[in-house]
Parts: structure tokens; sequence; C-alpha cells
């Protein structure tokens, strides 16, 4: 079977069809044949099919409604006209309405064989590219938190209880340890999951214009505001306002900030009429914010607006054992995007990511990852694929290091632990998801007494 390619076969004409079917399954097709119109049609309503062959001039249900029927119900479908009547006309009316090429009759076998290859590679790569964006979307769409780490999971807990709540969220933590990702994951579990979830650096913008993308400006508000832009504010309104870097926002707009949250409207720049808004307000920094509100950088009355729940990311230094986990969750996501077969980190390369400071956190992980199954040439990504430094760097610190850190057995225990409690219990699929045989897992549960 060519990867269970399923075509339909339309013709009145009891000969050809047996013939087109003949050679359609001999091309290893699953084929499908009618000499009915209205049934053809039946068919289509009951399931996809890939290619769609059918005669142009049939009594009742002729191939131009088939045609249209395909483009209603399943627009991946490609169709060919065989026409016994090969006019230029209908064969480009046909071709205009979308069909994929047209047959003529009497035609010749390998000429049907070579225009359904043809149009099967265009089905394909359709395929593919769509395969390819439903996984990137299910990567984007959800917002997944992996960890083993018990204060992770309290921490997770604690964003689960207070999601549904209004109230804003102030989250702290280094750079790359998942504040945005808490962010999201909050409006994601919120009553305002339907609404918009936008985001601004605050760090990354002149006060001008911050104030401007925060607040927005009316028609001639200033010279070059020649439309009304509306703000993120008002544009958040109904869902989550992510505020990043907050400690870098200047005092002029926290004041407007504060009043914003106080009265629940915002005052466009150059407007004079406020607009009712509904936001909650997420915000986030890397900095010791507390340390901005005691030397006056930060107003205590807009800190403890944000701070009604406070979350605390602890960085990876404070929970390795989230490492070797990350590093093969985003080995998984890597090699699926760029659909390689890389499934394995080899030991020494764990223990150099073990051994390694990782100051950027997560994304740093990351971003090893994704270069490592970029550049990996077989199965397994080796030391060789790490980044320079972080292999240099790793050697100078392994020494310092030395006896806090767990060894790789304790690592494989706790990923074997963790993937059997995810998949609870379930040894076959706790086999499948660690790509070891059965008896493999046996063995090591044995090992490691989890049995
Ligand atoms: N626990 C986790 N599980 C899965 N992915 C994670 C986790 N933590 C972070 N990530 C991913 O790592 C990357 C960095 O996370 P994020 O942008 O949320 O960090 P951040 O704290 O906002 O960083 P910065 O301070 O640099 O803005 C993102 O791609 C995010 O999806
Ligand atoms: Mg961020």
């Amino acid at each position: 079977m060519q990867n269970n390619i399923k075509i339909l076969i339309v013709d009145d004409e009891r000969v050809a069809l047996k013939n087109l079917e003949h050679v359609m399954k001999k091309e290893g097709y699953e084929v499908f044949g009618t000499e009915s119109g209205p049934n053809a049609l039946k068919l289509l309503e009951e399931q996809p099919f890939d290619i769609v062959l059918t005669d142009l001039r049939m009594e009742k249900v002729d191939g131009m409604q088939i045609l249209k029927k395909c483009r209603e119900l399943c627009p991946d479908t490609e169709v060919i006209m065989i026409t016994g009547y090969a006019t230029l006309e209908s064969a480009v009316k046909a071709m205009k309405q979308g069909a994929f090429n047209y047959i003529a009759k009497p035609f010749r076998l390998d000429e049907v064989r070579m225009v359904v290859k043809e149009a099967m590679a265009k089905v394909r790569l359709k395929k593919e590219n769509r395969e390819l964006r439903e996984q990137i979307e299910s990567y984007q769409g959800k917002v997944k938190i992996i960890t083993q780490d018990a204060n992770m999971q309290r921490l997770l807990e604690t964003a689960k209880q207070i999601a549904p709540t209004d109230c804003n969220v102030l989250i702290s933590g280094e750079s790359g340890t998942g504040k945005e990702l808490f962010a999201r994951y909050i409006h994601f579990n919120s009553k305002r999951s339907e609404g918009p979830f936008l985001a601004i650096n605050c760090g990354a913008f002149t006060e001008e214009l911050l104030s401007n993308e925060l607040f927005g400006h009316e028609k001639g508000a200033f010279t070059g505001a020649i439309t009304m832009k509306k703000g993120l504010i008002e544009m958040a309104s109904r869902g989550t306002l992510f505020l990043d870097e907050i400690t870098e926002m200047p005092s002029s707009i926290q004041v407007r900030l504060l009043r914003v949250i106080q009265e629940k409207e915002v005052l466009r720049v150059g407007g004079t009429e406020t607009l009712k808004v509904n936001v909650r307000f997420i915000a986030a920094t890397n900095r010791d914010i507390q340390d901005a509100v005691k030397s006056g950088r930060f107003r205590q009355d807009l800190y403890f607006r944000l701070n009604v729940v406070s979350l605390h990311i602890p960085p990876l230094s404070e929970r390795r054992d989230d490492i070797p986990l990350l590093s093969y969750y985003f080995l998984k996501k890597y090699a699926a995007l760029m659909k390689k077969d890389v499934a394995e980190i080899s030991q020494e390369a764990m223990s150099v990511l073990m051994n390694y400071d990782l100051p950027g956190n997560v994304r740093e992980i990351e971003n090893i990852m994704e270069r490592g199954v970029a550049i990996a040439n077989g199965n397994t990504i080796e030391v060789a694929h790490l980044p320079e430094d972080l292999r240099e760097l790793s050697i100078r610190t392994f020494r310092k290091k030395e006896g806090k850190i767990p060894s790789l057995e304790e690592q494989e225990e706790a990923y074997i632990k963790w993937v059997l409690k995810e998949v609870g219990g379930n040894k076959t699929l706790a086999a499948q998801i660690l790509e070891i045989d059965r008896v493999s897992l046996w063995r090591k549960l044995k090992k490691y007494g989890l049995e």
C-alpha cells in the first residue's frame, strides 16, 4: 500500500472503470470505484479521498459536480477529469474550478499512471506541510510546563489555583526560567482564556514609545499621529496583559498604569474620554523589585497593586533534576520539527549539561538542543554537538561542584520515575516513550527497585 492513499474512480462506462480500478490497484493505491455519480457524492461525504478520478460527462451527476463537492468537503483532494469529449473548453473549465489535470479518452494507461503520480506528489506535499503546521501549533498553543521538581510543582499548583481569580500576579525569576510561560499558563487556565494574551517588554522602548504602545493615541495627538492607535491595555481587555521587565518602566508611566489598575479605565494619549477596560496584569522581572521599591525607582503603591500574588521561579541551578527532563523534551520537540531521527543524548553529553551552570536556564537548554538536533548526524547528541564554550566551561567548573550533583544513574532513575508517573504506571507506554524495549525497562525498574 502506498501509505494508505485512497483513490475514488467514477466512470459510468463499466469497461473503462474496471480498467482504471485494475491499474490503480496494481500501483498499490486503495481503490474505490463506482459507476454512479450520485453514489460518488455519497462516498465523498462518508470519507476523505486523496485523489478522485472522474469522468466528466455522466448522466444525473457529472464530473463538474463531483469536483465542486470535493472542493467543498476536502480542499486537499486532487481531482483528475477524464473526458471522452476532450474539447479544450471543458478541460479548461474544469482546471479553472480547481481540477488537477485532465485525461482524454481513449487514454493510455501509462498516461493515467503518470498524471496520478503527479497528483500524488502534490497531495503528499500538502499533507506534510499540514502535519508540520499542526506540530508547530500543538507546541505553541498548549502551555506545557515540564518539571519534576517539588518546588516547581507547588508553584504550578499555586498558579492553577489563582488562575481563575482575577488578581494581578508578579512573577520573578532569572532570565529564561519560564516567567512568560507561567504567565501564559495562568492566562490559559483562567476565565479569560478565550480573550487575548498580549505581552510587552517594558525595557525595550523609550518612554514615549512605551506610552504609545500601552495607552495608544488619538489621531493628531502629536506630530506624526496620523491615525488613531489603540493601546495594548485597551486591546488586552477581557484578556491578560503581560508586562515583562516591569522594573524598567519609567516613573511617569508607572503613575498612569496605577491609575488604569485603580479606575479600570484608560485614556489614550491626546484623548479626552476614558475607556472602560477589563484587564488582568501579570508583571515579570528578573531584577530585585523590592530593591527598586526601596531605592524609590519603583512606586510602592504600584508594586502592591501588581504583587497581589507573587510567584518566584527557581533557576535551574536549584532544580538540576529538571535538566535531563527538559533536555529530552526539547530534543523530541526539535527532532519532530526538523524531521530528524535524533532520540538520544549520550551519557557524556548529558554529564556536560548536568555539570554546567546554565545561566540562561531553560531557554539555554532549548537553544542547545535545537542546535544539537540541527547538527547531529546520527541518532544521538554527542559532546561534539554541544556548543564549544559549554564544553570548555564544564571542564573548568566540574571540580568545583563535584559532590553535590546527582549521578547519571540517579538522573535515569528520576527520569524513569517521572515518565511512569506521567503515563499512570503503564509500562508499555513508558517503554515507548523512553524508547527502550520492555525487557530493558523491566531490568531498570528492578535495578532501581521501582517495580
Ligand atoms: N518548565 C518548562 N517546560 C517547558 N518549556 C519551558 C519551561 N520553562 C521555560 N520553557 C521554555 O523556555 C523558553 C524560555 O522561557 P520564557 O520565555 O518563559 O522565560 P523568561 O523567564 O520569560 O525569560 P526572560 O527573562 O529571558 O524573558 C521558552 O521557549 C519556554 O517555552
Ligand atoms: Mg520573558
